[in-house]
């Protein structure tokens, strides 16, 4: 049984990811998570605001600071390295021009097998230019190739007009896979209190949905990208799902919070068992396969609206 995928010049030998969060720069849960089945390992996103922010008020002190900072990242790297042979994929998020080619050139000469960049911004200013944060992707994207050989990866957020021509762009300027999508910190409202409080972190089933629809949309739109379903793969069933509306692998996160790595070993035994009894040897052999290059497809994942239910509503007891 062959389940392994190419992103970039990478070979992962399953389509199941460890997606950034807080266990995936713990060594013991990486090597974990090889054990049970993943095919790669995307650590936690070194985030420069972070860095900023612990740094202020020691000016003096700061770019000193940062380089300890980078250095730590860059012995998780090294020690991940050590008890993983899957590909370590290191997570960049930066705030400003600079950050992203000088830390992404650390993470590679510290033994990243890719990169990650998590590039996700909330645009709500009145002065903001419709396009410029699309443009904001390519041009970091560029800048970060322009400065390490290994292959990297973009990962999007879903405040986003028109995915699929975003997807084009970071194809052509040399993005390895796109990632769809991040998550947002939730925030919810405590309403007997009347004050914020943190929504809930953890995934929810039905996210599957959207991301299933632009896995399918993308893949079918720009062939030549590998998508990365990232959002509610939360089992067997989820992760087939996405690969047969087009994502060559699906991350997962929530699940291993809530799960721990068992749920790897778990997802991989389900698409053993389901490729053995469809037939089935290879993962590339049935990815894509409900993408939206057919027409029904297209049909389907362009369809947005609830327009036959609304038909049948007047038969519907209130
Ligand atoms: C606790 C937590 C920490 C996360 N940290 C990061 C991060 O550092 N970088 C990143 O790109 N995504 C981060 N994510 C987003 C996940 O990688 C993933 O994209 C998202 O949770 C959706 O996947 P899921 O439905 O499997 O949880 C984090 C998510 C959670 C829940």
């Amino acid at each position: 049984m062959d389940l392994s995928v190419k992103i970039g010049n990478l070979t992962l030998p399953s389509p199941i990811v460890a997606a950034s969060c807080s266990l995936t720069i713990i060594p013991g849960s990486c090597a974990a998570f090889e054990k049970a089945g993943a095919g790669a390992i995307v650590m936690k996103s070194i985030f420069q605001e972070e860095i900023l922010a612990e740094s202020d008020g020691y000016e003096y002190f700061s770019p000193w600071q940062e380089q300890d900072y980078l250095d730590k990242y860059c012995d998780i790297i090294s020690q991940i390295k050590k008890v993983c042979t899957i590909p370590v994929i290191a997570s960049v998020s930066c705030i400003n021009a600079d950050g992203w080619p000088a830390y992404a050139r650390q993470f590679q000469d510290a033994g990243a097998d890719a990169l990650e960049l998590n590039v996700m911004s909330l645009e709500n200013s009145l002065d903001y230019n419709y396009g410029d944060m699309e443009r904001n992707h390519v041009e970091i994207l560029k800048a970060v190739k322009a400065a390490v050989d290994i292959p990297v990866i973009i990962k999007v957020g879903n405040c986003l007009t028109n995915v699929v021509r975003l997807s084009a762009s970071l194809y052509e300027a040399g993005a390895a896979a796109v990632v769809i999508f991040n998550k947002m910190c939730p925030v919810d409202i405590n309403v007997e209190e009347v004050c914020y409080k943190m929504g809930q972190v953890m995934t929810g089933t039905t996210e599957i949905y959207n991301v299933m629809r632009w896995a399918a949309l993308c893949s079918a739109g720009v062939p030549g990208l590998p998508v990365m379903a990232s959002g509610g793969v939360c089992d067997g069933e989820s992760l087939l799902k996405v690969l047969l509306s087009g994502a060559k692998v699906g991350q997962v996160c929530s699940p291993l919070y809530t799960q721990g790595a068992n749920v790897i070993r778990e997802m991989h035994e389900y698409l053993v068992s389901w490729m053995e009894s469809h037939g089935y040897s290879s993962v590339s052999e049935f990815t894509g396969m409900l993408d939206a290059s057919n027409r029904e497809g297209a049909t389907r994942f362009e369809r947005i609206q609830f327009v036959k239910n609304i038909s049948k509503a007047k038969s519907l007891k209130i």
